[in-house]
């Protein structure tokens, strides 16, 4: 049998270990050359950090140890092409790729720890990404300790439904839904078990009139557990988007999270170091107050980048005390935040480019 023939029938029975199904069959195989005694083989792989990559490539190698006369194999990765990908991903969860969030950009706010500006993070970046002219939406996925309504100075709002959908609260054209815009009394603690607020979010995600949406966030709930990771699994394309403070206790747990959710493919988009430093009015020094050097250590950990550094500064807590986030009432903070969105935005675009072409 022609070698390249030969190849092809060995490539048959080698499978990808995550969809469980052979290489030809998830057509990652784009081309078969043999040279000179040399195989060399180009695979398409659904993501350029594909965790399977090398699990692919040695599987590929040692089926083909079998096929005499051949001194040398190598492999070129390439990222699919979107629908390339829709295929694949067709194949492992239909409801996924016919999501009605299929072509928005999903960013879920995570850090593990708790208190180190998650929702701060959440509600500045949605009114810096509506002031861009995106349409956003925000899930405030934080049950028990919901602060979305309050931020964004819609405490007291309470949702309506509308032809058996629920209406979203809204500002300034962003959108929000949160447990806290249901509930009597900020006071009276939510006792739900994890299979109920697991349903809530799907309602949030499923039953909530969000339109159009450019942007949705998450903000996630503290912890590692399943919750985070469940709700970051219950929608298609989802970013993760890590917020750290400077001090080891903080990166520790940021990295499990960030571990987890390359553990279930979620994409990390990149981390942001939050009170990363205090800058004195007076005499412009800049104080490290919760340490450095962990961030750069979590981004090397993790394979992702720093998309920037946010200073500790009273007026983005006043601000969302008294529910005007400075990205949306202006005054200090704003112009930080600013940047941060606009690396944000960078690295969503980068990342749509590899997901859908
Ligand atoms: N850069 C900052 N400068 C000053 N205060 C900040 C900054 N970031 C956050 N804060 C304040 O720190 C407190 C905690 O922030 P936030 O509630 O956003 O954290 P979180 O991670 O969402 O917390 P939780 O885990 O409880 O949900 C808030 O009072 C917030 O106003
Ligand atoms: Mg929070």
């Amino acid at each position: 049998m022609d070698k390249v023939k030969e190849i092809y029938k060995i490539l048959e029975n080698v499978k990808d270990p995550k969809f469980k199904k052979s290489l030809m069959e998830l057509e990652m195989v784009e081309e078969v050359k043999v040279e000179n005694s040399i195989v060399k083989l180009k695979i398409l792989l659904p993501d350029e950090r594909y965790p399977q990559k090398n699990r692919i490539k040695d599987n590929i190698l040692s089926a083909l140890q079998r096929l005499e006369g051949i001194e040398n194999v190598e492999i070129n990765f390439t990222e699919m092409h979107a629908d390339e990908k829709r295929k694949i991903l067709e194949k492992e969860n239909p409801l996924k790729v016919n999501h009605p969030f299929w072509g928005t950009n999903i960013i879920a706010v995570g850090s593990g720890k708790g208190g180190v500006g998650k929702s701060t993070v959440t509600a500045n970046l949605a009114f810096a990404l509506q002031r861009e002219g995106n349409k956003v939406g925000i899930i405030d996925a934080d049950i028990y300790g919901y602060s979305i309504p309050r931020l964004m100075g819609l405490e007291g709002g309470r949702v309506r439904g509308k032809d058996g959908r629920i209406l979203p609260l809204e500002r300034e054209g962003v959108k929000i839904i949160s447990i806290g815009s249901f509930t009597d009394s900020e006071d009276k603690p939510i006792i739900w078990r994890a299979p109920m607020i697991l349903g809530v979010l799907k309602q949030f995600m499923e039953e909530v009139d969000w339109g159009e949406l450019d942007y949705l966030l998450i903000d996630l709930p503290p912890g590692t557990g399943d919750s985070p990771l469940n709700i970051m699994q219950m929608l298609p394309n989802t970013n993760l988007l890590i917020v750290t403070t400077p001090q080891a206790s903080a990166s520790h747990v940021a990295g499990r999270v960030g571990f987890l959710a390359n553990e279930v493919d979620v994409h990390i988009l990149g981390v942001i170091e939050n009170m990363s430093y205090f800058q004195c009015s007076n005499c412009g020094e800049k104080y490290k107050i919760f340490g450095e050097g962990e961030t750069e250590e979590l981004a090397i950990r993790l394979n992702t980048s720093i998309l920037g550094r946010i200073p500790l500064i009273t007026e983005i807590r006043e601000k969302s005390d008294e529910g005007n986030p400075t990205t949306l009432s202006g005054g200090a903070g704003e112009k930080i935040f600013q940047e941060v969105t606009d690396e944000i935005i960078k690295e969503v675009k980068n990342r749509n480019k590899l997901v859908h072409g």
